[in-house]
């Protein structure tokens, strides 16, 4: 009889070997006739482009619809969406944005891309977030922005950066990239619409996608407005009038992608609320098991699943436990990024313009800014050690969630030593 109980990442067999549906692919995704349509739809037109088809005006409308919200800005992708935020924001070269390292890098190359300086907060380890007094701490004289992240489609603490933002004159921009549909506390409004500005992403591993895109959001007319005309060459085409009123780029999103995105709204509820149904079983089970726990809750969008780990009580670091899942088929990871968003060469090393570490050199920096290791213990003890992240989809299964909830349970008794099952 063999032993099956012993982990497939010594030689024991694994849990799964069937792929689960993934973002990557048609069974991960819900991409169909809805979409064709409306891409032949685009096609036959013959416009292919937003500044005179209707169709990327159309999608700003609903998605503006679909929020709640006055304004939305389409452009090229979630990375573009943030830069239009910040370039609304329009900082002084050595001006500081607040920001989280625990992130994908779009959240932040916007702001040296405006020639801002990142500053970066720490998070709370028991969501991944922005911890709102580690914020507090960073706001300086320079401060013009705070950037939170919704983690994962966990609810940042934004009711209170929102606060904290309006007691000092500063801006505060979601980062709605893995948060569809999110809610925040205290009283459910939707991520994105709690800041003065909420960005969100259409790249391929999104909740929505078409490929790639995004979406600024805002009630404000002054930040609008400055969003859109950065999109655009600082054109406004509104006043028939070729000229460029400032710095500012082609981010325009093209009809097609609009067309794509226009057909994955109506099944953005759909999606949000069966990955929570499909969260609910792994969450009951992580709740119960010693020295682990679920990194989302109530609210949240499950972009992907992530799990915290408590090395001393699981006897293994999250890298390690995650590897002994992914050995028994699941897709698990450890530590989302493999580093904090101030340890990339283009941060730590000044890799920005040329050889002139601008805008991190003095001036126009207040001073150089030091990224390198200790600069936020929490977001580097989750990275490092204390967080793993299981891919997440819409399309999972009974048996699908089964399995990740069999190989959890297998792993954590493997290395806890203790059978709860
Ligand atoms: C939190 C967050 N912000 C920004 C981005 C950048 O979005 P995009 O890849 O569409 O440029 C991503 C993409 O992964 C993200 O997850």
């Amino acid at each position: 009889m063999p032993d099956e109980s012993a982990l497939a990442i010594t030689g024991g067999t694994p849990i799964r070997t069937a792929p689960f549906p993934g973002v990557s692919d048609a069974a991960g995704r819900r991409l169909g006739e809805e979409e064709i349509r409306a891409l032949e739809r685009v096609v036959r037109s013959g416009q292919l482009n937003s500044t005179v088809g209707g169709e990327t005006r159309e999608f700003e409308s609903d998605f503006a619809d679909y929020y709640g919200v006055e304004h939305v800005v389409a452009s090229s992708s979630g990375t573009s969406a943030l830069h239009l935020a910040v370039a609304a924001v329009d900082p002084e070269p050595g001006d500081e944005i607040i920001a989280t390292g625990l992130s994908d890098a779009g959240t932040i190359l916007p702001i040296l891309a405006q020639n801002a300086v990142p500053v970066f907060a720490d998070v709370d380890p028991s969501t991944g977030n922005l911890d709102v007094a580690s914020v507090r701490a960073r706001i300086s004289s320079r401060t013009r922005a705070i950037i939170a992240v919704h983690l994962f489609g966990q609810p940042a603490p934004v009711a209170e950066l929102r606060e904290l933002a309006d007691q000092h004159g500063l801006i505060l921009i979601e980062d709605c990239a893995q948060a569809y549909l999110t809610r925040c506390a205290p009283d459910g409004a939707l991520a994105g619409t709690v800041g003065h500005l909420g960005c969100f992403s259409l790249q391929q591993s999104k909740h929505i996608t078409a490929g790639d895109g995004g979406l600024t959001i805002t009630d404000d007319h002054a930040l609008a407005r400055r969003a859109r005309l950065f999109a655009d060459k600082a054109w406004p085409r509104d006043t028939d009038e070729r000229t460029h009123l400032f710095l500012g780029l082609n981010y325009r999103m093209t009809e097609l992608q609009a067309a794509v995105g226009r057909a994955q709204l109506p099944k953005l509820a759909a999606v949000v609320e069966d990955r929570r149904a499909a969260a609910k079983p792994l969450t009951a089970l992580l709740r119960d098991l010693p020295g682990v726990s679920p990194g989302l809750d109530e609210g949240a969008a499950y972009w992907l699943f992530p799990v915290f780990v408590d090395p001393d009580i699981v006897r293994v670091d999250a890298r390690e436990f995650a590897r002994a899942l992914a050995a028994e088929g699941i897709p698990a990871v450890g530590g989302y990024i493999q580093r904090p968003l101030y340890m990339n060469p283009v941060l730590s090393e000044q890799r920005t313009y040329g050889t002139s570490g601008y805008p991190l050199a003095v001036p126009p920096a207040t001073e150089v800014p030091r990224y390198g290791p200790g600069l936020c213990p929490n977001t580097e003890a989750l990275i490092g050690s204390r967080m793993l992240v299981i891919g997440w989809n819409e399309n999972y299964s009974d048996d699908d969630v089964h399995d990740i909830v069999a190989a959890v349970t297998k792993v954590h008794a493997a290395f806890h030593g203790q059978d709860v099952s």
